[in-house]
């Protein structure tokens, strides 16, 4: 793929062990995934990014990579992997994998060896260091804490020292300073370049060089206290610049998650001579009903949902491309957060054209595109996610149960990694057999079999919007600009290159509201091009109404 290319793409993402179960076992798979291409196809889609497909002892469900170089066995085999890769192709379709290189799983092999002691080839692989001592006490090697709550290092008494873990115990944070672990990088990117794999989501990845001291982070922020010394780090570039090189030689995409990210740090990616990546997932959207993480939850704020938008599009414009996305596999469901499950199909179609139509490439979510809500498993036992079994048992020991969990409802990862609702049959269509994970009781009612027949259904508003878009110059390469931005109801924003004008109007409101045309514009000449609505008036909106009306 071209470089160059990647910007009118729009990619569908896969949490594998969610989205179709080919062989009954209750768990999703190559195969099941082999069934759905043409399904995929259908949704206007350029490219899938699955996330981690590699064996793992699913600690982080794929996140912790035990074997960079083969699949997982609950997901199939190499030889299944290469069959959905050359159908993909066949379909046109690019397929990106997750590249997950800040860490490893505590079994990978490397690991493994690098606990025996100091003086083997892996000892360097990984962020080793003696105790601290204070006062004749032995202490952590320094105060950071873990994005999954809890300290960053974990005791090996094999080797009698302590390991560094930015996630759970279980990922132990890779020695990138070590130009043998970035060969490792590169040949592992080769391995699956070499095989026509189209590119890479970079996980973590603003994450992987860190400041050589290891310098304490102030005490009283809990989480993050560390991250000014390993986000963003001082050999960031140089790395990133030697997996670029890498990628350049087949012409893959790289895109980097890049948690906690301005625009000013993400244009030192993604702008100037050597740029190192394409494009960057930031968080910033995802904090419209939250401080930092979804745990801190508060009321959705339509307004910061806007400054976030548009911050990134007046960011990046004209130097950089923006990846847009609304949900994925770290995140609960949109609809169940920035929407309305009450005006569920109205509010998930004006999500919907919020995001698709501004400049940059749109991400999909598996279920998004039906509309699939959160859900609400009684007790902390039922859930499966690291994260949110963390977070509950540190935080907010003394609240009552109840408000404990509600906090669990409205956060957890686990709203998104439910099973895929492919129609109101036994297990949703998903599997023969009793699911991995619990199933949303609510697939009867909100199912891919059901919405492929229904003109208005949000299945088919996805479609239309992701062809629209694909279809129209201004919508791809046109300049964004916002009216309204303090409106708390409305978002409005317009699409303009060379005479051509595209204005989106959208409801995120459950009553209906007025609104007038932005300065320069007039009713005479507008065409309706898309709404979630039958018959929409210029002016009026209806719950949750969006329209897309263009001026030429
Ligand atoms: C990224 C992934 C997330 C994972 C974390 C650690 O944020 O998207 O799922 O838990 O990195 O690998
Ligand atoms: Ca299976």
């Amino acid at each position: 793929m071209a470089q160059n290319d990647f910007r009118s793409m729009s990619i569908y993402q896969i949490w594998i062990r969610s989205f179709c179960d080919g062989n009954g076992d209750g768990i999703g798979d190559l195969t099941g995934v082999y069934s759905k291409l043409d399904y995929i196809r259908s949704l206007g889609v350029d490219a899938i990014w699955f996330s981690p497909i590699y064996p793992s002892p699913n600690a982080d469900y794929g996140y912790d990579v035990s074997d960079y170089r083969d699949i997982h066995p609950d997901y199939g085999t190499l030889e299944d992997f290469k069959k959905v890769l050359n159908r993909a192709h066949e379909l046109g379709l690019k397929v990106i994998l997750d590249l997950v290189i800040n860490h490893t799983s505590d079994e990978h092999p490397w690991f493994i060896e690098s606990c025996k002691g100091k003086d083997n080839p892996y000892s360097d692989y990984y962020i080793w260091r003696e105790p601290r001592l204070k006062k004749g006490r032995e202490l952590l090697p320094n105060n950071w804490y873990s994005q999954f709550a809890g300290p960053a290092w974990e005791y090996c008494p094999q080797r009698g020292e302590y390991y560094l873990h930015l996630f759970s115990k279980k990922q132990a944070d890779l020695n990138m300073d070590n130009p043998k672990v970035r060969e490792e990088i590169k040949s592992i990117m080769r391995f699956w370049l070499d095989m026509g794999v189209d590119g890479f989501r970079e996980d973590v990845i603003t994450f992987i060089s860190k400041h050589e001291d290891l310098p304490n982070g102030l005490p009283f922020l809990p989480v993050i206290n560390g991250m000014p010394y390993y986000k963003d780090g001082p050999n960031i570039l140089r790395y990133l610049g030697e997996f670029r090189e890498v990628a350049q030689e087949y012409g893959a995409v790289q895109i980097g998650e890049a948690p906690m990210t301005s625009v000013r740090s993400a244009l030192r990616y993604l702008k100037g001579k050597a740029p190192v990546l394409d494009m960057i997932i930031q968080f910033d959207a995802m904090m419209a009903d939250c401080f930092l993480t979804e745990y801190l939850h508060h009321r959705f704020s339509l307004r910061k949902l806007k400054r976030a938008f548009s911050r990134w599009q007046y960011g990046l414009a004209g130097k950089a491309w923006n990846a847009l996305y609304l949900e994925n596999h770290d995140h609960p469901r949109v609809v169940s957060r920035y929407g309305s499950e009450r005006w569920w199909r109205e509010s998930a179609t004006a999500l919907a054209a919020s995001y698709i139509f501004q400049q940059g490439c749109p991400f999909v979510y598996q279920g998004q595109e039906i509309g699939m809500t959160n859900i609400h498993l009684p007790s902390i036992d039922h859930y499966l996610d690291v994260a949110s079994r963390n977070i509950y048992h540190m935080f907010h020991r003394r609240w009552p149960e109840e408000k404990r969990m509600h906090r669990i409802h409205v956060s957890s990862r686990d709203s998104a990694r439910t099973p895929m609702q492919w129609s109101g049959e036994k297990n949703a269509g998903f599997s023969e057999t009793e699911p991995w994970f619990f199933l949303n009781d609510n697939y009867h009612r909100i199912n891919v079999a059901l919405q492929e027949d229904d003109q208005s259904s949000i299945l088919n508003f996805y479609r239309a919007c992701l062809s629209l878009r694909k279809g129209s110059d201004t919508l791809l390469w046109g300049s964004y600009r916002e009216y309204f931005p303090r409106s708390r109801e409305l978002y409005m924003y317009e699409r303009k290159l060379s005479g051509e004008r595209i204005l989106i109007v959208c409801s995120f409101s459950g009553v209906g509201e007025t609104y007038d045309l932005p300065k320069g514009y007039t009713e005479d000449g507008a065409e309706m091009l898309l709404s979630n609505y039958e018959s929409p008036a210029l002016g009026t909106l209806r719950p949750y109404e969006a329209q897309v009306w263009r001026w030429c």
